[in-house]
């Protein structure tokens, strides 16, 4: 089988993606008989690429990393706009990773939304999409017999939507509780060790993993995103992250921390969904924990998710040391769930 795919925004996740390919195609082909092209990708500012045949990935990145543009590429360097590049492509898959837009989720709405009609497969890791327009989203892909699959907004490429799908049948989601923004849980664990905050925060940024704007991480708008992602899907919260009662780390003090330690306690920002007689109540607040909680040990860049379940009470999944490539290994799990539900005719 060969599935064409087509990337809008060509990134951190994007290029890693590219070399996850690469590093797997033999593996594909023997194990999957799988062959994957790559036909378009778009950018903002690196230019863009069309072709209605494989594109050449190591010529790709190669020329990323270079001259950090495609134009010098070919006859295939085009400058048409993403939406028009989705439209006009031949791909049987869109894979969307453009950045965050926390006020309205778009252009990502907009891409996925153009390939879901044109009849392509859509996997992103852009929580916007999800945080904004599930319902939508959704509808449109059963209305086109398609499949999308969003495995990497939260907590990279450890498996949440996907755990809940296949491995909890007839469980309800009933609560949600994370930790989910490395950055702030980087800052607070920094600051427990004495660092001033703003130094931490610069720290963040300097080693990547911050957003370019440490507000959304600061100021839990990522978390927010995460959590409504998450409640829109697991519990039908038909929400968007405005509704989220928020609160990020940026008023605690060095001071607050120490205090909480001296009673044998940490902060820790938490995200969390649970029904109210409105639907779906979500917070975002720094809150202390002791050591009887699962996020008391939870250091550094870790993440975790506790699910509540009706049936299967509390699970929580725990995310150690994040990575740029669990990130793509998200789109590429995803990829491979959308290849064995094509296979098996299941939508
Ligand atoms: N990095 C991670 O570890 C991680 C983890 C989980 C989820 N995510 C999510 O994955 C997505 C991608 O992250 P990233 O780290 O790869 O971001 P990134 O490095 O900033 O790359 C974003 C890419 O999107 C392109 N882009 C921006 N606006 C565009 C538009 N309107 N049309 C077409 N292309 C556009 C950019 O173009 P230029 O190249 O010209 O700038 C760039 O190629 C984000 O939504 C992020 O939140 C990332």
């Amino acid at each position: 089988m060969i599935l064409r795919l087509a990337l809008v925004g060509f990134g951190n996740v994007g290029q890693e993606f590219v070399r996850l390919l690469l590093a797997k195609r033999e593996w594909l082909l023997r194990k999957k008989g799988l062959d994957i092209e790559v036909l378009a990708i778009a950018t903002k500012s690196k230019g863009s690429l069309a072709s209605r045949s494989a594109l050449d990935l190591d010529k790709v990145l190669d020329l990323v990393k270079r001259e950090g543009s495609l134009r010098a590429y070919g006859p295939e360097s085009t400058n048409v706009a993403p939406l028009k590049l989705i439209e006009g492509s031949d791909a049987d898959l869109m894979v969307e990773l453009t950045p965050l837009n926390i006020d309205t989720g778009q252009p990502a709405i907009d891409h996925i939304k153009a390939a879901l009609s044109s009849g392509m497969d859509v996997i992103t890791a852009n929580k916007g999409p999800i945080a904004f327009a599930y319902d939508e989203l959704r509808d449109l892909t059963r209305a086109r017999g398609v499949h999308f699959r969003f495995e990497g907004t939260v907590m990279d490429g450890t498996p949440i939507f996907n755990l809940v799908e296949r491995t909890l049948p007839g469980c309800e989601i009933m609560g949600l509780e994370g930790v989910l923004n490395s950055t702030s849980n980087f800052v607070l664990t920094e600051v427990a060790m004495g660092k001033d905050m703003m130094e931490a925060i610069r720290e963040t940024q300097a080693k990547g993993f911050a957003e370019a704007d440490p507000s959304l991480d600061i100021d839990g708008w990522d978390a927010a995103a995460k959590i409504t992602a998450l409640a829109n899907v697991l519990m039908d919260a038909r929400t968007t992250p405005k509704a989220v009662d928020r609160k990020g780390i940026r008023g605690i003090t060095r001071e607050d921390v120490t205090r909480a330690a001296s009673q044998g306690k940490k902060y820790r920002l938490i995200a969390s969904a649970s029904p109210d007689s409105n639907g779906v109540r979500l917070q975002v607040q720094p809150r202390l924990v002791g050591p009887d909680h699962p996020f008391f040990c939870l250091d550094g860049t870790s993440s975790a998710l506790t699910i509540r379940t009706d049936l299967m009470g509390d699970i929580t999944v725990v995310e150690t040391g994040p990575a740029v490539t669990q990130t793509a290994y998200a789109v590429f799990s995803d990829l491979l769930l959308i290849v064995e539900a094509i296979r098996s005719g299941s939508i």
